[in-house]
């Protein structure tokens, strides 16, 4: 059996939902893959920080969080360590990077991942700000230090987009990508194509633990448009940044364009698009107006979904959870678990 020690930062919906994984699951995956997950160090900047060498039980995590609002409270060997503390005194084996993101810097999560890796940590991140702005630093650092850097909660949450891309299609000459990105935006389009308001769309998405943590992001595509980054970069050897995609939010789509479009048999979707072409790249965000006998059409609420053209088996389309605080949360197993598949 081999045991890993985690450090989590962030105790938000995604860290909530490894936590429950964590509770739930600990022995299928022990069972199945010989790994056992021990939580040494959750660090939270509203929370608490608590360090364990032996382990924090991840039942009264949960139920303390549910009984006080915060960790302040829960019984620790040490307490209020910040993330860089807990990086350095925690003994981790794996830097599970959960904070906030920030597209414009990917700070704090950047500084964090860089030292965790500095200082021979494996990283799992859903954070997308460092992976959209510097991916290709950090996974040097990781290749220069020996260990490996998973973000398979970058792009639509646990469903396994990234590990398509790169374990599958990458040898299959990838030419454009497309797709719905964003589960926010799918499920306010949803709720507002079944009469809901927008404001009251918005606010059981963030209440469902979809949305950012500031909800401009996922409105205005921002979010959307960072995934298209990251996996423009990744799948077709590009050097995109943010101001290289075309971009339009949601928030200007009324009532009446839904309406208008559902009388014509039409559905609006926020579709994220790069695509090679004979001088350079496309690349846009933006919302559309898509037959319903489009594929896309039946994507409905948080599900998100993505097509890889490719030069040798065309298309191939992936559709599963793009959001969601456990849907998310399955995207950190799932690297741990290839952690332990390429560094066993
Ligand atoms: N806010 C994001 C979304 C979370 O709604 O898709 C997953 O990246």
């Amino acid at each position: 059996m081999k045991k890993y020690k985690l450090a989590i930062i962030g105790f938000g919906n995604v860290g909530q939902g490894l936590i429950k994984i964590i509770r739930d699951k600990n022995l299928l995956i022990q069972k199945t893959f010989g790994v056992e997950l021990s939580i040494v160090a959750i660090c939270d900047i509203y929370n608490g920080s608590l360090y364990n060498p032996d382990g924090l039980d991840p039942q009264i995590l949960l139920s303390d969080f549910d009984m006080y609002g915060d960790l302040k409270s829960t019984a620790a060997v040490v307490k209020g360590w910040n993330a860089i503390e807990t990086i350095d005194n925690s003994g981790a084996d794996i830097l599970v990077e959960l904070a906030f993101t920030d597209l414009k810097s990917g700070e704090p999560a950047l500084s964090h991942v860089k030292h965790a890796l500095n200082n021979g940590m494996h990283v799992s991140m859903t954070n997308k700000g460092p992976v959209a702005l510097h991916f290709p630093e950090l996974k040097k650092l990781a290749c220069e230090n020996g260990v490996e850097i998973g973000i398979e909660g970058t792009v639509m949450s646990g469903t396994p987009a990234i590990a398509l891309g790169s374990e599958m299609l990458l040898a299959a000459g990838i030419t454009k990508i497309q797709g719905i990105l964003n589960g926010t935006t799918n499920y306010i389009l949803g709720e507002m194509s079944a009469g809901a308001d927008y404001n009251d769309a918005l606010t059981k998405a963030q209440e469902l633990g979809y949305a950012e943590a500031d909800p401009t992001g996922d409105v205005e595509g921002y979010d959307a448009a960072a995934k298209v980054v990251i996996l423009g970069n990744l799948f077709m050897d590009l050097s995109l940044t943010l101001n290289d995609i075309y971009r339009e939010g949601i928030s200007q789509i009324t009532k009446k364009d839904i309406v208008n479009a559902h009388n014509n048999n039409k559905y609006w979707k926020l579709i994220g698009t790069v695509k090679k072409t004979n001088d350079g790249f496309i690349a846009s965000v933006k919302p559309e107006m898509i037959s319903n006998e489009h594929p896309l059409a039946s994507i409905t609420g948080a599900t998100n979904a993505i097509t890889y053209s490719t030069e040798l088996l065309g298309d191939i389309t992936l559709i599963g959870p793009g959001a969601g605080r456990i849907e998310t949360g399955y995207a950190v197993i799932e690297d741990i678990l290839s952690i332990h598949k390429n560094r066993p």
